[in-house]
Formats: structure tokens, sequence, C-alpha cells
């Protein structure tokens, strides 16, 4: 059986983008996990990319798996992704290279440095590329896009673009309380239902024609759609890419939370 895998950072400029990269002295280690490391994207990087997601930090899965958006908010976006027909051509990155802890400070978004490399990114995919519509998924995200629109080369081309809900922020605003959860779902469902209104004329052709069925105002089924095989680095388990959950940041206290991720196999994969 062939495992299609995503090849990484072959070419320039993400060759140059990857090997040299801000660390603590930008991203400081009060307001991001950055002992976890960078991660830089997911998605195609050969200039087929026709959609840009941009998230905003990565989490436990991430930083295991070395790329963006794999788990559940992954899986939903990859969903209205698939809504578009875009089934391949896409590509991700988020606002901040490293994890965010806490709350991230004024001075921080507005550093320079950060700005400046995350804008190469910006640069390398939408300058260079052929990306035809842009999805910032949160606050982050589109002050990333905003900042990045205020140089010359953000000037210098028309995209079309949608903010839209972060695709967990019903579970992080509802706090385990169902009601609150069920009308923050169906908000975050009608402003997506409006993102893909607005750029789906701009996403043409799409790789699989789709006509546009908008969501309803829960999750239906097919809304969540898996992760492909060739967005993952070569030789991940199965496992790993099929479901999230298996890893936790687990310790008594915050400190020991920071230095660890568990890790445990899904159910029924050893018996
Ligand atoms: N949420 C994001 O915005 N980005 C990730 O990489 C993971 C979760």
């Amino acid at each position: 059986m062939s495992h299609p895998f995503d090849p990484g950072y072959v070419t320039e400029p993400f060759l140059n983008l990857c090997a040299d990269y801000p660390g603590a002295e930008i991203y400081s280690s009060d307001q991001f996990r950055s002992e976890w490391g960078p991660i830089f994207h997911r998605g195609r990087l050969d200039g087929s990319a026709r959609v840009l997601v941009i998230g905003q930090d990565p989490a436990q899965h991430e930083a295991v798996i070395r790329r963006v958006l794999v788990g559940e908010a992954g899986r939903r976006v990859q969903g209205l992704l698939r809504k578009l027909g875009i089934t391949r051509s896409y590509v991700f990155i988020n606002a901040y290279l490293y994890s965010v802890y806490g709350s991230v400070k004024a001075k921080t978004r507005k550093n320079p440095s950060l700005i400046d490399y995350r804008n190469r990114w910006l640069n390398a995919l939408l300058v260079e590329g052929n990306v035809e519509a842009v999805l910032a998924l949160g606050q982050a995200a589109d002050e990333a896009w905003r900042f990045w629109k205020e140089t010359p080369a953000g000037q210098s081309v028309q995209i079309a673009y949608a903010r839209v809900t972060h695709p967990t922020q019903p579970e992080s605003a509802s706090r385990g309380d169902k009601d609150k959860l069920a009308a923050a779902t169906k908000k975050l469902l009608q402003n997506w239902n409006k993102a893909l209104q607005a750029v789906s004329p701009s996403v043409n052709p799409p790789d699989v024609p789709t006509p546009l069925t908008l969501y309803g105002e829960t999750w239906a089924e097919g809304d969540r759609v898996a992760i492909p095989e060739f967005d993952f680095p070569a030789g991940l388990p199965a496992w790993m890419h099929e479901h999230d959950g298996w890893a936790r940041r687990v310790g008594s206290g915050d400190l020991a939370k920071r230095r660890n991720i568990t890790i445990t196999i899904t159910k029924g994969v050893v018996t």
C-alpha cells in the first residue's frame, strides 16, 4: 500500500524560511511555548495552492506532527474548503509560529521582526503563488492579513478575502454549557456561510466541481472532513492523522503541563 506524504520544505523561499526563523527573542517564553519549536505550515508549497487559510497558533497535536491545523479545528476547516470544491489546492499558515501561552501583548503583536518574517511567508504564497482566496480564522489571523495588506506587496495584489470565526471558538466561548455551545455553533455556521458566498466566485475552477451547499444550524454529517494523508510528513502512523485527542498536556501545575505532552495511542490500535 502506497502512502503519499508531504515532502516538506524543499524549495526556496521555504528552505530559507525554515532554516532561519525567529525564536524566543521575539516569541518570548512568557507569551509563547517557544520550547516546542516553530510549526510552519500545512498544504501545497509548489505554487498550486488556490486558497490560503491563516490560523492562529499551533496546539499539542501540531507540536507532535509539525503541521498546522491537524486536529478537530483542521477537520472543520477541511470541510469548509470541501464546500468550495478545494480538496488539494490549499495551504495553511498560522499567525504565530509558536503556541500561545496566556495571551499575546500588543507590543509583541506589533513587533516588526515578527510581522516581517510572517510577511515573507505571505509574499511567498500570495505574490509568487496562485492563491485566489484567503480565509482568516479569528482576530490574530485577520490582523496578520491587515498588516500584510499595508505593505507594498500586499497592496500590489487583489485577492478575495474573508475573516471567519475560528473553528473552535464555540467550544472556547461556551465552556461546557450545551445551550451556549449550540448558539455559538449556529452563529459560526452563519458566519461561514457568508464567507462561502463571498469567496466561492473567486475560486474558479475548483479542484472538484461542487455546487455551493451552505451549512445548516448545527454540524451535519460530512461537514468535518479528514485531513488527507498527503498533508502529513512521511511515515506518520495512521492513528495520528485519523483522529485527535491522543496528545494531551498533563501534569500538576502550569510548569509540568508546559513541559509535558503525553501521547496515548488511540484505543483499538494495539490489542
Ligand atoms: N488552531 C489554529 O488556529 N492553528 C493550529 O495550528 C491549531 C489550532
